[in-house]
């Protein structure tokens, strides 16, 4: 099962994720991250900051989970704009590392393909950042979507565009495809750690991991990967049936244990 971790703020969970990561990048320098854009992981690309804190980042790798097709990538909104604005600059990181799925209409059939390639040349990811959308989506997989999946365009849900129009105008503008690492794709990476605040989150949070596995709730596909970790806020870890136990096994964590 996934480890459960229930912090008391956001900065917990950020300072919690960005130890894991300095230390993934002291052990190994080339290290490759996967990057979450939204609300959710911005206290992890917070409390990483300056730089990554004093450890050396020139060799860190990094390939974005989805990117909006057909969209500008210059457009601010754009996850390459996102991940160059919140991650790549306040970090420090080598812009030519750091990849995303390649939303240009032009070349989209092969986009998919060639991001998988490109993935599998670093060696995989090593920590796979993930938050979770109100339908249950991880990455931009959708309920409905094959745990085989990889890479490829979706068409979002009404619920996730109205959710993602807090970044644009207005909904209408909110692109209606996307192109992300499938669910075959997240469940490759060595490490997935997802994380998700409120209370909005909660029934996907529980299904995602006391759910059935079931691809009508994608999260869930976590429950399939042999090291998962699950950092929530209490309102987010709030419709738990094991939370208790959570806090619990948290408490009694083996000192040698990492996360
Ligand atoms: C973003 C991503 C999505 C978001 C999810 C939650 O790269 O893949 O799965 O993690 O939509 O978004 P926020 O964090 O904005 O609530």
């Amino acid at each position: 099962m996934a480890e459960v971790v229930i912090v008391t703020s956001k900065d917990d969970a950020g300072a919690l994720v960005a130890d894991e990561i300095g230390g993934l990048v002291v052990r190994r320098p080339d290290a490759v991250l996967g990057l979450a854009t939204g609300s959710t992981p911005l206290p992890v690309y917070d409390a990483l900051r300056p730089g990554l804190r004093g450890v050396d980042v020139s060799r860190v790798r990094g390939f974005a989970l989805d990117e909006y097709v057909g969209l500008d990538p210059a457009h601010p909104e754009s996850y390459r704009s996102v991940i160059a604005r919140e991650v790549v600059e306040p970090l420090g990181l080598d812009p030519a590392r750091i990849r995303t799925p390649d939303g240009d209409l032009a070349g989209i059939a092969t986009a998919g393909e060639r991001y998988e390639r490109e993935i599998t040349a670093a060696g995989g990811v090593d920590l796979q950042l993930l938050g979770i959308g109100t339908d249950g989506h991880i990455g931009f997989n959708e309920p409905g979507s094959s745990f085989a999946s990889l890479t490829r365009v979706k068409t979002l849900t009404a619920q996730t565009r109205a959710d993602n129009a807090r970044f644009f105008d207005s909904v209408d503008d909110v692109p209606r495809h996307c192109i992300t690492q499938g669910l075959g794709t997240i469940l490759r990476a060595r490490h997935l750690v997802l994380i998700a605040f409120g209370e909005a989150k909660a029934d996907a949070v529980a299904g995602a991991v006391e759910g059935p596995v079931s691809a009508m709730l994608p999260g869930s596909a976590i429950q399939l990967h042999p090291h998962t970790t699950v950092v929530l806020d209490e309102a987010a870890a709030s419709r738990l049936r094991l939370a208790d136990y959570y806090r619990y096994t948290w408490e009694h964590k083996p000192d040698w244990q990492g996360l």
